[in-house]
């Protein structure tokens, strides 16, 4: 496996740029699911709900920064040819979520940033220094960014089920090893 993108398989950035978002994503949908539930008082840990709203605005604003890069190296980079077991509806319905995805991967953090920076809360960048802030206070955008967010949100998870429901297709019914084509250190 190359450091960048062949004509028959994903190189080793890609991948990297891929996995570290999945796992952003992770880590935000389940710090959100706490946070949110959570009385103000001593979570576990040492984390408290200011401290894990904190944790939570942070690592968005790391994902935000990671996600320019991923966009970025997909614009200026080739890409794979199509897996060769993809019917054409397939490929219309690939090209129309990873589209999707894209928007959302933007929309997400910066509707959360625009929430907080003009609904008055700031971010205080894992808890280390506050970060300036750009926006006056305004409820409308504050509304705005909070109601953005909520529906990206759901969004997103309508997304990945059609995305990660065409790699469970692939790999367990046409057996064509689309998976393979993204995971680390393997075989195409
Ligand atoms: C980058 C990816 C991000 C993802 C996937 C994400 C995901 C979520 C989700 C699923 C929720 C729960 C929404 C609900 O109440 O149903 C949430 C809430 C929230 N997010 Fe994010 N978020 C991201 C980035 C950010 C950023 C960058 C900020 C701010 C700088 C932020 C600020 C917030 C705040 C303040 C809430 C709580 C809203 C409330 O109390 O109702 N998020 N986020
Ligand atoms: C936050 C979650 C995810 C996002 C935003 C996402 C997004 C994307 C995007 C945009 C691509 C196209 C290549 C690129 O531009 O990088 C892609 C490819 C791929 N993803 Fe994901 N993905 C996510 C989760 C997953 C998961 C959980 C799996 C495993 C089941 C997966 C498996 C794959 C595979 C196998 C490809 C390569 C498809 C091919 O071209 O043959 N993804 N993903």
């Amino acid at each position: 496996m190359g450091f960048t993108n062949s004509v028959t398989g994903y190189g080793i950035v890609t991948k990297t740029l891929h996995w570290l978002v999945v796992l952003g994503f992770v880590n935000q949908y389940v710090i959100a699911k706490i946070m949110t539930s959570i009385e103000g008082n001593e979570f576990a840990l040492g984390f408290s709900q200011g401290s894990l709203y904190n944790w939570h605005k942070s690592i968005g604003l790391v994902i935000l920064t990671i996600v320019v890069i991923r966009y970025t190296w997909r614009k200026t980079t080739r890409l794979p040819d199509w897996s060769a077991g993809l019917a054409d509806w397939e490929k219309k319905l690939i090209h129309w979520y990873e589209r999707m995805l894209y928007w959302a991967m933007f929309l997400m953090p910066l509707s959360g940033y625009l929430f907080v920076e003009s609904g008055g809360f700031g971010v205080q960048f894992f808890g280390v220094t506050r970060l300036p802030t750009f926006l006056p206070r305004n409820e409308t955008l504050a509304w705005l960014g909070h109601t953005i967010h909520i529906i990206t949100g759901y969004a997103i998870v309508v997304f990945l089920t059609l995305h990660i429901g065409l790699v469970i297709k692939h790999q367990i019914w046409d057996k064509d090893r689309v998976l393979q084509r993204m995971l680390p250190f393997s075989k195409q």
